[in-house]
């Protein structure tokens, strides 16, 4: 070997030890680590996906994942949040079930120094109180939607009804919020009813029922704006069960972009839809992960993107590269 053969075999040896050493380090970084995860529950197919994906990333990158469901109610969360204060957990991820009535639980996290990360929810609580947030920009996908139905219906008089997320939660607050920015100066728009279904597929198609009832049959409505689509898939039922067509007699925009709304779209059933990943751990541990390494802190906000879906999208195409991810 020349001597210039032996310095490049030295510096490639040596380039392998560091890359080797700096997984080990980065897999070091997550494993180990106990993090308690306070779900609200599975009121949809996004949040089935969101459970799904975050017990995945956790096995992926060795964290104890210690999962609790608080089927709906806050006063579980906040009992599971104390127990894994109790347990003393590294990290806690919490899916806020509604925005206010946090702060004395998150004192109580800061005071033991346990970082708590927001997932997919925001709360009404002072920032310092919590590591970070990842979510989308909740008004943004209300006025996403809103501004698509502005468009598509153009100058004709339109009714819309809407069905809302869980009273309380800051999905149904922002997103309402968004959708009628997206509407705003429309005067053709109008929201004649608009009622919590509570996110789910169940209660969708019931509220749904009552608005058709309540506007002659559905004749006076020419739009449906749901919160999510689990609601959208449930009203979509309750239209066709009047003897309407939903997509043409009934404009439909939902949010989330789960599998079975993009069925409902190539069938013709179903317009658009806000997109919502439902992978919001992988940000949650890569920001934890950082912290732990070196004390980095991640922004207050870690934003995910909102994507708007239509028929012209190749629903059925996106139907079949997303049923695998997790739904
Ligand atoms: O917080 C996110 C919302 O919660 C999703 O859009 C909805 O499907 C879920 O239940």
């Amino acid at each position: 070997m020349t001597p210039r053969e032996e310095i490049m075999t030295f510096f490639k040896a040596l380039a392998s030890a560091t890359v080797l050493a700096g997984c080990m380090f980065a897999t070091a970084q997550a494993e180990g680590l106990v993090v308690g995860f306070s779900q609200i529950g599975s009121e949809s197919g996004w949040r089935a996906a969101e459970t799904t994906l975050t017990k995945q990333q956790a096995e992926k990158r060795g964290i104890d994942l210690k999962f609790a469901d608080a089927q709906q109610k806050q006063e579980n969360q906040i009992k599971a949040l104390r127990s894994f204060i109790a347990q003393g957990v590294d990290a806690i991820l919490v899916a806020p079930v509604v925005a206010t009535g946090w702060d004395e639980v998150l004192e109580e996290a800061k005071e033991a120094e346990i970082p708590v990360i927001l997932l997919d929810r925001t709360v009404d609580a002072d920032k310092e109180l919590y590591m970070t947030a990842v979510t989308s920009d909740l008004v943004h996908e209300g006025k996403v939607a809103g501004e698509w139905l502005a468009k598509t219906v153009g100058d004709k008089p339109c009714n819309i009804v809407e069905l809302q997320g869980t009273t309380g939660s800051s999905p149904a607050i922002d997103r309402k919020k968004g959708f009628e920015e997206g509407i705003a100066g429309k005067a053709n728009l109008k929201i004649v009813r608009s009622q919590t279904g509570d996110f789910t597929r169940t209660k969708g198609k019931e509220v749904m029922e009552s608005f058709l009832k309540a506007e002659d049959g559905g004749k006076n409505i020419c739009a449906l704006y749901a919160h999510n689509d689990d609601m959208a898939v449930g009203a979509i039922q309750a239209i066709k069960e009047a003897g309407l067509k939903p997509g043409t007699d009934i404009l439909v925009v939902s949010i989330d972009a789960v599998p079975d709304i993009f069925l409902a779209m190539a069938a013709g059933e179903a317009n658009a839809t806000v997109e919502l990943t439902p992978n919001m751990a992988g940000p949650a541990f890569d920001a934890l992960e950082a912290y732990k390494k070196d004390g980095t802190m991640p922004p207050k906000w870690i934003q995910t993107e909102s994507k708007l879906y239509t028929q012209a999208d190749n629903p059925q195409k996106v139907y079949e590269e997303k049923k695998g991810l997790g739904y």
